[in-house]
């Protein structure tokens, strides 16, 4: 077999980055006719092909039943060529040939939601990226080979909306009580790109005005009952599309942007040229059905969905390697767009928490990886956290330094010289640099090597000489894999306080150092650097990082009082909650007392001024991490109940120490008609009512169950719930009967119902089983899965001991009915190795015995990772 024509793939399975090759042949156009019965699809496929290179013509193809093959009209019979699971290949093909298959499909039984699938009772849609084509139709399913694809769909009229990518061109009967559409998209695009819709679903249309006068029609579909929750999902997308020529100067290219709904998606959605597929839950807003934060996430989405027609889809990857190409840079223009809708700071905390809950812990251990890998098993094993959040601080790190002119002449260099291209990660910091002026190539560092870089700072002041000198040491911890690891470009925006009034100073850095801090920032691309403050006439306190300008580890030896300084006279909300968060960490994983913090999170010129001017800020300042993020900050001897017992402890002493404080907030503050301010307020009374709770006033209960059923908002809603049961309040049975009773039908509510019962800290495996083997849990809805594992999983003293059991038999499980979110949920138990034994031990061997049982890619490869430490 020759497969010159693509990544090697060895015997083992791995692909390697240094081994991709142009593909042999090129696809200059595709018709696609798919017609879809009950029992099996028929697809019909005309693809032109060119030529480009040497080597045999490989179409990839994964579980189709070939019924038929033609090159240039002539059928090809089985000695013609060769096909095994995976691909197909012509030896000797013509310079340009026609090829015409026919194949069978099943996906009606495709529980795998890859490819085309049936996602509920009537309706079928595609999830391509990164490998479905190949489960649709013989193809060579790469994303740098780029076609005009033109669809037929035919159904049974029961199903009356037939969609693909681009305008519709053709509908009518064909007969036997069936109908079929014809779509022509005219932008060339990658497979994985392509989108069918076939269903029976209502739709909400709109419409938008581009910057160039382009009238493009708007269409969001949904399940009729759900129309009504598409109406912000609606709005986003416009203030996206305005968004992204105000800010890239990119303008919409189709006349048409649809998108749909499914209950059944394995990840968030998918940006389909022209025709986006979502998760009900990144779609469907709604604040008596939704909370303020899914809220928030529709919109994000929306934005990220939508940014890529030009960041992934216009310009796209050359191979899979790239995928950070396409996703940091995405992430990051959704990140800036959301930044745009609430408080800057906020959605910044909100980032970085993230970031530091899933980025940091996954590139200490042994999934870690670059966020552009040089080798995989399975390509679906590297959507994660480190390509997707690290991916997209660099790009922050990159537009830090640039400034908002430069970064822009950079971007506008990209798009010119790249569109209608799959390109490289160099590609694009070339066209940065080019475009801005300023070399930005070490940054290639971030994208090639694992690891949080460690930021050791010191901090020196020289009362005589009036100097401040700050010394900087960055370090990576060695990875076996990757030894030659480099010092990275680390934008250390600063900031300097006068520590007896508060005040903050007027930078003058030493022009001796090479690079000078210009607008508080100074770029750190040194293994070690001294910067040198002139005229700094009182001791300082120094603030780093602001804004998080860089994904690094950050130690610096902040005295408790210079943190509690921080936290009430920084300027920059960000490191104010940075500056509340690391005391927190002091008294929960270093033992500092807890008296400096409950003073200064206490204090009346912090919070009771704030909780007013910035509700959502003030909700955050008083954010205690979750137990989950404090394990991951730990490396060894890991006791997941002593972090319960020490965290429980800290919040009873903030509940107790603002004594009058929580309830009256509780009672005194009105959600506004704004709604980043009612979510500040919102939030700030479900933190008030637990706090209340805690004080042990049982009178809270009352408070809580009025609460629940008198709101019609469901973040109040879920909010007095997770009090009641929480706490196994006397009213708990009644609330969680009322809200079944509620939303029944509702599945994104109902997944709400679900989590807070599995979120139960005093769950066990009697309580999750209940809930698993419920007449509403379906193994077949990956949301649903998640509401009770996600559940469980905040509490780590239940997911390391019968949650190991819960994590393991849904890996087994869905090793084959569901490879990629098996694999997912398998990462929960990534950190094994640093628990104390005896739970170590334990959980390594229920791993162990896990591992000749499975045998998709995907879970065998995040097992043996898991286990390489
Ligand atoms: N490109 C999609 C997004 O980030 C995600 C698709 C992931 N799909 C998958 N099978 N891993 O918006
Ligand atoms: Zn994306």
């Amino acid at each position: 077999m020759n497969i010159a024509a693509h990544p090697v793939v060895e015997a083992d399975q791995t692909v390697y980055l240094k081994d991709y090759q142009k593909p042999s042949f090129l696809v200059d156009s595709i018709q696609l006719d798919i017609q879809v019965f009950d029992d099996k699809t028929h697809v019909y496929a005309k693809l032109d092909m060119q030529r480009q290179t040497a080597g045999d013509l490989v179409l990839l193809g994964r579980d189709l039943q070939l019924q038929s093959i033609k090159v240039n009209g002539q059928v090809l019979a089985e000695n013609e060529y060769q096909l095994d699971t995976e691909q197909l290949s012509i030896a000797n093909a013509p310079e340009h040939a026609v090829i015409e298959t026919h194949v069978i499909i099943h996906p009606e039984s495709n529980t795998q939601l890859e490819g085309l699938y049936l996602a509920g009772g009537d309706l079928f849609v595609t999830q391509n990226e990164p490998e479905g084509f190949r489960k649709i139709t013989f193809y060579p399913d790469r994303p740098d080979v780029l076609s005009v694809f033109t669809t037929r769909v035919e159904a049974d009229k029961k199903f009356p909306v037939l969609l693909a990518n681009g305008n519709l061109i053709e509908a009518g009967e064909a007969g036997e009580g069936r109908h079929y559409t014809v779509w022509q998209d005219p932008t060339k695009k990658p497979a994985y790109l392509f989108a069918c819709v076939i269903g029976d679903l209502a739709v909400l249309k709109d419409s938008y005005v581009t910057s160039e006068g382009r009238n493009v029609a708007l269409e969001i579909y949904a399940e009729e009952k759900d129309i009504a929750k598409c109406h912000i999902a609606m709005e986003a997308l416009k203030h996206s599309m305005r968004w992204d020529e105000e800010h890239y100067g990119r303008p919409y290219d189709l006349d048409n942007y649809m998108i749909v709904a499914t209950s059944a998606f394995n990840m968030g959605a998918m940006e389909n040229k022209g025709l986006n597929i979502f998760n009900t839950s990144c779609v469907l807003a709604d604040e008596e059905y939704t909370t303020d934060a899914a809220i928030m996430r529709v919109q994000s989405v929306i934005a990220h969905e939508y940014f890529h027609n030009w960041t992934g889809n216009r310009i796209t990857c050359r191979d899979w390697f790239q995928l950070c190409l396409k996703e940091g840079l995405t992430v990051f223009r959704d990140q800036s767009f959301s930044e745009d809708l609430q408080s800057a700071a906020v959605q910044r905390i909100d980032d970085v928490a993230v970031l530091k809950a899933h980025q940091f812990p996954e590139d200490s251990g042994p999934l870690s990886h670059p966020p552009r890998p040089d080798h995989f098993v399975e390509i679906n094993n590297f959507y994660t956290a480190t390509v997707y959040e690290k991916g997209a601080e660099i790009n922050r790190m990159m537009a830090t330094l640039l400034g908002k002119e430069k970064f822009r002449a950079g971007t506008d260099e990209y798009f010119k010289r790249h569109d209608g291209q799959a390109v490289t990660v160099e590609d694009w910091v070339a066209a940065l640099t080019a475009g801005s002026g300023v070399d930005l190539s070490s940054f290639l560092i971030w994208y090639n090597q694992p690891g949080t870089p460690k930021l050791e700072a010191q901090g020196e002041y020289d009362a005589t000489a009036q100097t401040y000198r700050l010394s900087l040491k960055q370090s990576l911890k060695a990875h076996p894999k990757y030894p030659n690891l480099k010092a990275v470009p680390i934008p250390v925006a600063l900031a300097l306080f006068n520590k007896a009034s508060g005040e903050q100073l007027v930078l003058n850095s030493d022009a001796l150092f090479e690079n000078a801090v210009k607008d508080g920032v100074y770029l750190f691309d040194q293994d070690e650097a001294v910067i040198e403050f002139t005229g700094v006439k009182a001791q300082p306190v120094v603030s780093l990082l602001r804004s998080f300008s860089a994904p690094v580890n950050l130690e610096f030896n902040y005295s408790d009082e210079e943190l509690a300084f921080l936290l009430q006279y920084e300027t920059n909300g960000f490191n104010q909650w940075q500056a509340a968060q690391s005391l927190v960490e002091n008294i929960l994983l270093k033992d500092h007392d807890a008296q400096i913090y409950l003073d200064a999170i206490s204090s009346p010129k912090l919070l009771p001024q704030l909780v007013c001017k910035d509700p959502l800020l003030a909700s955050r300042l008083l954010d205690v991490p979750a137990e989950g993020y404090l394990g991951s900050r730990i490396d060894e001897n890991y006791n997941p109940a002593m972090i319960q017992e020490k965290r429980n402890a800290l919040l009873t002493a903030v509940a107790l120490s603002f004594t009058g404080f929580w309830k009256n907030i509780y009672q005194t503050l009105e959600a506004p008609a704004e709604f980043s301010q009612a979510m500040g307020v919102r939030a700030l009374k479900n933190i008030a009512l637990n706090m209340m709770a805690r004080q042990g006033d049982e009178s809270v209960f009352d408070l809580a169950f009025e609460q629940f059923k008198t709101t019609q908002n469901m973040s109040e809603r879920l909010g007095a719930l997770k009090v009641l049961v929480w706490n196994d309040a006397p009213q708990a049975k009644e609330a969680l009967a009322d809200f079944y009773a509620r939303f029944k039908g509702e599945a994104l509510s109902m997944d709400q119902w679900f989590m807070v019962q599995a979120a139960h800290p005093k769950a066990t495996a009697e309580s999750i089983q209940a809930l698993t083997q419920h007449p509403d849990y379906d193994l077949k809805v990956p949301n649903r899965i998640r509401a009770v594992s996600g559940g469980l999983n905040a509490n780590p003293v239940n997911t390391w001991s019968f949650g190991v059991q819960h994590f393991i038999g849904l890996a087994k499980y869905l090793d084959e009915k569901n490879p990629i979110v098996g694999s997912r949920l398998l990462q929960a138990l990534s950190r094994w190795y640093t628990l104390a034994e005896p739970q170590r031990s334990v959980v390594k061997a229920e791993l162990e015995a896990l591992k000749p049982q499975v045998k998709s890619k995907n879970v065998s490869e995040t097992l043996n990772s898991m286990l390489s430490v």
